[in-house]
């Protein structure tokens, strides 16, 4: 890690992201004092508009996104005084020159640009960016997703990169990353000494993650269709969630080790043939229905016409490897589900013999489970025997809760923008929660074996009525081998 950069410059700077996260995020910083003195951000884009119009656009943005007692108008002013604004157009080398211009005097003390463009743009800002010799050994980037629609694509979009910076100088962000919750699934796993011995196919029978989302289309038609629920989701959030929860120990919290241990379990996932999606995959997409009491259309509806795009899918992934042999890791996302809920599930394995009558039978014995509620609630439940208070001969046991709200432990911290901790850690150099480029590629290696599975074996998106979690197939997936998803 080195200082932190001077100089954050954005590009896509008029979009939804950088209103709705972008600049809250950076506000927010400033507003707990972390960010450097003397700090400087350019936003960019290819409208032409003045500083000063830029900045109204910009607190406008700030009074519409951030909580009404976040927002101060002293704090505000001391932030629009920071900003500045370049138009400037892929291929336009006066632009860029101009853009330098801006910078010129600050470049040593580092800069860090944010790529929140379409990745089409990608490898010629950073073309712009060299040839207006804004790249030095301290310019960070930074990229949203996606990273391309399959393997091929994201090497071209890394090479596209790579060819001007080197790998510890590119930040692939995955918001997931700066979720608290996601962040302590590391602490949970690592912190604690109860957790690990048990973190095995020993004793854990199976694991779900969902998320869970009620929104639907919410006007991406160009950006959704065609890439649908697995590219969008499984691909990134959840083989992020999945990789933290399979990896081994990493040595420290640095970069390098906790990236190297993620990569291996990514590549560990079994990939998918056109016979196994058939039975290890289910695509559905909405059709009208009721989500939390309101009527929604269908997708196909708000599209205006019919499509193969699936706004669901459902999987159960294995992953190859002495930890995890036969522990059936089953993952579910979908839009127009009926709640926005995103948790992961570890099943624990029944005890290995019960001395409570054959089996448990007639006990009440269940299976240990440990439910880590990501979002909307911040909790962790683990599901315990207890015996049942009374005088019967034959002991009675219930599942008694271990309830942990993390909201209500940490109850004086303000829940943070996940942006806040991946914009300060680009500013400081730490790349422990981006994405490298071999899990990208590990991650498209495995979802182009179900993509082209899919393709192979001709799955369709089953229909789902919105406010369903998904086709009834998707039940059917994990019911099969004797569990049921976590409600
Ligand atoms: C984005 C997807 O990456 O994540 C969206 O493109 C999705 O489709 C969003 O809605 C979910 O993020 P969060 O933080 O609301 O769970």
């Amino acid at each position: 890690m080195t200082d932190p950069s001077a100089t954050f410059l954005l590009f896509g700077a008029t979009g939804d992201l950088a209103r709705r996260m972008i600049f809250p995020s950076l506000y927010n910083l400033l507003s707990d004092g972390l960010l450097p003195a003397d700090f400087l951000i350019i936003g960019s884009a290819r409208s032409e508009m003045s500083d000063e119009a830029f900045r109204a656009e910009i607190d406008a943005a700030l009074q519409q996104f951030l909580p009404a007692d976040r927002y101060d108008a002293t704090t505000a002013a001391t932030f629009a005084g920071m900003i500045q604004y370049q138009p400037v157009e892929a291929g336009n080398a006066d632009q860029f020159a101009a853009l330098a211009e801006r910078i010129d005097g600050r470049l040593e003390r580092g800069l860090s640009v944010y790529l929140s463009t379409p990745p089409s743009l990608f490898a010629p800002t950073a073309q712009g960016l060299s040839e207006a010799g804004l790249i030095t050994p301290t310019t960070r980037i930074a990229m949203e997703k996606p990273i391309g629609k399959d393997l091929a694509s994201s090497k071209l979009v890394n090479d596209g990169i790579g060819h001007l910076f080197a790998e510890d100088q590119i930040f692939r962000v995955d918001h997931y990353l700066g979720k608290e919750t996601v962040q302590n699934l590391l602490a949970l796993r690592f912190g604690n000494v109860m957790f690990e011995p048990l973190w095995n196919a020993t004793a854990i029978d199976h694991v779900q993650i969902t998320v869970g989302e009620t929104v639907g289309l919410e006007g991406r038609v160009s950006y959704y269709d065609g890439v649908g629920a697995l590219r969008d989701m499984v691909q990134n959030h959840m083989l992020q969630i999945l990789s933290i929860i399979a990896m081994e120990p990493p040595a420290r919290m640095d970069p390098t080790a906790v990236r190297d241990e993620k990569v291996k379990a990514l590549r560990s996932l079994r990939p998918m043939t056109d016979e196994t999606v058939k039975t290890n995959s289910v695509r559905g997409q909405y059709t009208p229905g009721a989500v939390c009491g309101q009527i929604v259309t269908g997708y196909a509806d708000e599209l205006g016409q019919p499509s193969d795009t699936e706004t669901f899918v459902a999987l159960k992934a294995h992953i190859d490897n002495w930890r995890w042999q036969g522990v059936p890791f089953y993952l579910r996302t979908g839009k127009r589900m009926p709640a926005r809920q995103s948790e992961i599930v570890i099943q624990f394995k029944p005890v290995r013999h019960s001395i409570f009558g054959r089996d448990g039978h007639g006990s009440g014995l269940e299976p240990n489970t440990l439910v880590i509620r990501l979002q909307p609630e911040e909790y962790i439940r683990l599901q315990i025997m207890s015996k049942r208070p009374g005088l019967e001969r034959q002991v009675k046991l219930d599942e008694v809760t271990l309830d942990v709200s993390l909201t209500a432990a940490f109850a004086g911290q303000r829940r943070r923008i996940a942006y806040e901790r991946l914009i300060l850690d680009l500013l400081a150099g730490d790349a422990t929660l981006f994405v490298r480029r071999d899990e990208v590629e590990a991650q498209w290696t495995w979802i182009d074996s179900i993509i082209d599975g899919w393709k192979e074996a001709n799955v369709k998106p089953a229909a789902y009525s919105s406010g369903n979690w998904g086709p009834s197939s998707a039940i059917a997936l994990i019911e099969r081998d004797g569990a049921s998803w976590h409600d």
